[in-house]
């Protein structure tokens, strides 16, 4: 698949879009189960207020996760039962970039989603994708917050693949 520029991506197939939705779906699942339990081991006075932010997100990650399902539905695929690998850690600061890295990667993921959306036509797809991206950053601007940084940029797919690849590359 080549890929002329941002703003003129390549149409894709149908079957190719639920492959990809169900990967920002599995990245759904993985954030729920994150956020699900980083919320409850956060410890310490520092982290109380983002603690109870992290539940909040917990359940917005679930209505972005049936949102996708819904797609991958209405496309005539069926939605992965997998989520992606959490990582886990008892360090607060190390669970809060764990989840921030989640989100610049699901950021960078939905904006390459609703070029591609919107490169089929397929409008309400590229609406519900908006409706979640805007939540998503929101959810960069929380943790970034609460790390007490600038919000990072979003993490393009094409980059962490080129990164994944160096890393298996020298195994
Ligand atoms: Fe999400
Ligand atoms: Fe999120």
């Amino acid at each position: 698949m080549s890929k002329d520029n941002n703003n003129n991506e390549p149409k894709i197939t149908r079957e190719r879009m639920i492959e990809l939705l169900n990967e920002d779906l599995a990245g759904e699942y993985q954030a729920i189960i994150a956020y699900v339990v980083y919320s409850q081991v956060l410890k310490g006075a520092a982290y109380m207020d983002i603690a109870k932010e992290l539940e909040l997100h917990a359940a917005e990650e679930l209505s972005h996760a049936i949102k996708i399902a819904k797609q991958i539905d209405y496309f005539g695929g069926m939605p992965v039962v997998t989520p992606k690998p959490v990582k886990t850690s008892k360090e607060a600061p190390e669970m809060l970039r764990a989840d921030l890295q989640n989100e610049r990667e699901t950021v960078g993921r939905y904006r390459e989603r609703i070029r591609q959306a919107e490169a089929m036509g397929e409008f309400a797809l590229s609406e519900v994708l908006r409706t979640i991206i805007a939540q998503e950053q929101e959810h960069e601007i929380d943790l970034s917050t609460a790390l007490n940084i600038e919000v990072p940029p979003a993490i393009k797919p094409d980059e962490k693949q080129s990164k994944e690849q160096l890393a298996h590359s020298r195994h």
